[in-house]
């Protein structure tokens, strides 16, 4: 029956640690958690193994044979047998509790790291960067090996932060601040996905992770750094791509959660007023025209913008939409 156990057992978790069940590990976080959840599945099959061949053993060895009518022997408790099996398990819960809490204090050691701060908002990410003079991008780029600190909010609903290949989940929550550590320590690039239903356009709130070499970072850096210095705030494009517009509009026809700006013209015809006027009306005021077959989903978050902000962003979508 021991042998059974271990054969059944050893197949199993054969089957559980060769399959292709997970993304890559990016991530020394990740490489931690994987051990801690290796450690319980370990125990779990070995456990389960250990079940089922006594099970099968026993119903093939003990069946009830033709024509034997007598009763079973009467048993009476086992003081041995109750020792073993509350001190196995006792073990085996304390060896998962410890592993998990040297883990858990591991992942949230953020000695030595870099912050980014990460706001969600309906349907976009932002990374924003304090300590690389407030750098702001709509994906988030991390140095190889380097620890970081995120720290997690939201401006409207709960959203929540996963990167499959980090091997972590954080919710950001508006009015609060929560914290995830990451070390990268691949080099890919890896989706950032919404894990919380916060609206219509939750399916689409995706960015992505891009983790670079150090040399790669920092080129990546100064030459965002050199273009903002530069007056390249006043970048309708730039504006389009910081502010995640193209999460709910294409720039063709295409139908996302909102219109295709390629169809801007015609809906400033419908709406009866000038395209100029029309499109910059939709940025700051978007619920003054909804477009038939849309919902009005559109934040009322980008009043904020400066008049030249504006106008260069107005000036690039008519360009686009010409
Ligand atoms: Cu944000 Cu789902």
């Amino acid at each position: 029956m021991v042998v059974i156990a271990l054969a059944a057992s050893a197949v199993a978790f054969a089957v559980a640690f060769f399959g292709p069940w997970f993304p890559e590990q990016a991530s020394v976080e990740a490489g931690r958690i994987a051990v801690v959840f290796w450690i319980t599945t370990g125990i779990c099959i070995a456990i389960f193994g250990l079940v089922t061949s006594m099970l099968l053993y026993s119903v093939w060895k003990f069946r009830a044979r033709p024509d034997d009518d007598s009763d079973g022997l009467p048993i009476h408790g086992h003081t041995g047998l109750e020792i073993w099996w509350t001190a196995i398990p006792t073990v085996l819960v304390t060896v998962i509790a410890i592993s998990s809490a040297i883990v858990l204090s591991q992942n949230e050691d953020a000695t030595g790291a870099m912050t980014v701060n990460v706001t969600g908002e309906q349907f976009a990410w932002s990374f924003e960067y304090p300590e690389l003079d407030g750098l702001v991008s709509t994906d988030l780029r991390l140095p190889l090996d380097q620890p970081v600190k995120l720290v997690l909010t939201a401006k409207d609903v709960i959203h929540s932060f996963w990167v499959p290949e980090f091997s972590q989940k954080q919710d950001a929550v508006p009015g609060m601040t929560t914290e995830l550590v990451i070390t990268p320590n691949k080099i890919g690039e890896y989706p950032v996905i919404c894990t919380e239903l916060c609206g219509l356009g939750h399916a689409t709130m995706r960015s992505e992770a891009k983790v670079l070499s150090r040399a790669d970072f920092d080129a990546w850096v100064s030459d965002r750094q050199g273009a903002a210095a530069e007056g390249g705030a006043a970048s309708g494009e730039a504006l389009f791509t910081d502010n995640g517009c193209g999460s709910c509009h294409s720039l063709d026809e295409t139908k996302l959660v909102g219109p295709g700006l390629g169809t801007l013209t015609a809906a400033a015809e419908r709406a009866g007023k000038p395209v100029e006027e029309f499109t910059r009306e939709s940025i700051v005021q978007p619920d003054a025209y909804i477009e038939p077959g849309f919902p009005n989903a559109m934040p009322n978050a980008y009043g904020g913008l400066s008049d030249e902000q504006l106008d260069a962003l107005v000036q690039y979508l008519l360009e686009g939409a010409e």
